[in-house]
């Protein structure tokens, strides 16, 4: 086990599967999330359903947060993996910078941006400014308000563009890579894995992006 957790395939392994957490916490978030085109009522009560079971909203907490950190500590000791390994194998090689493929350089440029966008997005939404409203006789925080009032800022929706636009590239490359490295799947499945990974990527942003540009055109 030790030696698999510090293996390159071993590390890709974790990489992929702390990948899909957030990949399926992604549709999970935004499919519910909708509903902002639709009505200001169903969606606050929709987040405040989310938000009033305690137990469960720090479940998904946890386990997404965990997945992040182990996420992004892997990429890093891949990374260094990675050029040390290749250090080795061209012993004349050109500097360290160049060591480094440029799949996994794109790649971690690409997670940082996503790293920002999360962190910008909790700051933002989770812990934003709380408005309160009653629906149904019930007081609830007012979501709506905040996020109709953060999309009117073109650059807020631009900055949304730039990092969803990213994720597409992240997953699909991402979940390629892990089956590549593995080996075991045919290559007809890899392609249609390949193909899945790039449709459900571009559902989920589009889900998303629909979202900024709908609050940016028709709510003044
Ligand atoms: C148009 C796109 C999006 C909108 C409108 C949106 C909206 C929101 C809102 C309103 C919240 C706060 C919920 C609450 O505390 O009641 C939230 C939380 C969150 N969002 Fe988003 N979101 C979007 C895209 C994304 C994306 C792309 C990611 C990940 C890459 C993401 C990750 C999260 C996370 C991790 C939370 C915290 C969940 C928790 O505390 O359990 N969101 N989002």
């Amino acid at each position: 086990m030790k030696d698999f957790l510090k293996s390159s395939v071993g590390r890709k392994y974790i990489m992929g599967l702390t990948g899909l957490v957030w990949v399926g916490f992604l549709f999970a978030h935004m499919a519910p999330n909708m509903l902002i085109l639709f009505s200001a009522e169903l969606y606050n009560a929709y987040t405040y359903s989310v938000t009033a079971n305690k137990i469960l909203l720090y479940a998904v907490e946890a386990i997404l947060l965990s997945s992040l950190v182990i996420h992004v500590l892997m990429a890093i000791l891949l990374t260094r993996q990675n050029r040390v390994a290749r250090g080795a194998q061209y012993a004349v090689s050109a500097n360290g910078e160049k060591a480094v493929s440029w799949g996994s350089r794109y790649m971690a440029a690409q997670g940082s941006a996503i790293l920002a966008f999360i962190i910008l997005h909790l700051i933002t939404f989770k812990y934003g400014t709380y408005y309160e409203t009653t629906v149904n006789g019930v007081v609830m925080r007012d979501m709506h308000r905040l996020v109709v009032e953060v999309f009117q800022s073109p650059a807020y929706v631009a900055w949304y563009f730039i990092c969803l636009g990213l994720m597409v590239f992240h997953v699909s490359h991402g979940a390629a890579s892990v089956f590549q490295s593995f080996g075991i799947l045919e290559r007809k499945l890899q392609g249609g894995i390949k193909k899945f990974a790039w449709v459900y990527a571009i559902v989920i942003v589009t889900g998303f992006l629909s979202q900024p540009v709908y609050v940016f055109l028709f709510h003044k």
